[in-house]
């Protein structure tokens, strides 16, 4: 199969980024095309005979991962996890990220908390000066008052959409809303945002991912790759 020269880019970085994964570790399954194909390299991985036990991100996640033989763990039965490997929507200079256009950001978040080194595999298309400035920012609301959260979060100046998709809104895994908020001119203070997002009654969680990043693997679609460090 012919790959896009962005689809190229996404598996150097995904396949790249498996070398951190070490032989009897817990090791937590990102969610979207570029995660994607770290699994099913773990899973080739595994075959060979590497020894891992993966969290999944996501019910699609769980089901690839089933798919390429990687063993799953419940997330209430580890204490940690010792690497994920996980996609983004953008990456600042400090490896600050957005995530969750693929609506997984709750279940990423809660397995990026318990992580000792966040890999994250993006193409170079994910990089930007600025948060905000590529994506929105996904907020997932819960069903019950999801309008309130949003009129507030209008008359406090932001641009909050319902995300729908066929004209229905669309579900996350965990049976909630998200709100896509647009920042025209980027987010000037994230941590900030964060908090005051998540002190929202109704808002369960953001897509801000704020000095949770231990490297980024950026791919390009010549297969060459690059590492970048937090500093
Ligand atoms: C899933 O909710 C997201 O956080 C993804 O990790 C992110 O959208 C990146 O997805 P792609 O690798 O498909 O661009």
């Amino acid at each position: 199969m012919t790959l896009s020269p962005q689809d190229a880019a996404k598996k150097a970085a995904a396949e790249a980024a498996c070398k951190h994964v070490r032989d009897g570790t817990i090791v937590g399954l990102g969610t979207g095309s570029t995660a994607d194909f770290a699994v099913r390299h773990l899973g080739e991985r595994v075959k060979e005979g590497l020894r891992i036990r993966g969290v999944p991100t996501s019910l699609k996640t769980e089901r690839l991962a089933r798919e390429v033989g990687i063993p799953l763990v419940d997330l209430n039965e580890v204490e940690a996890i010792d690497v994920t490997i996980d996609g983004a929507d953008e990456v600042d200079p400090k490896l600050d990220l957005i995530k969750g256009l693929g609506g997984a950001l709750l279940r990423e978040k809660i397995v990026a908390s318990l992580t000792a080194r966040q890999v994250i595999v993006v193409d170079p298309s994910k990089i930007v000066p600025k948060l905000g400035t590529r994506s929105p920012l996904p907020v997932e609301v819960l069903p019950f008052g999801w309008a309130v959260v949003e009129r507030r979060l209008r008359k406090e100046g932001h641009h909050p959409t319902l995300r729908q998709k066929e004209g229905k809104p669309v579900l996350t895994d965990n049976g909630n809303l998200v709100l896509d908020v647009r920042f025209p001119e980027g987010i000037a203070d994230a941590a900030r945002l964060e908090r005051d997002l998540n002190n929202v009654p109704g808002v369960v969680e953001n897509g801000l991912f704020l000095g949770m990043t231990w490297r980024v693997v950026v791919g390009e679609a010549d297969g060459r790759v690059r590492e970048i460090v937090r500093g």
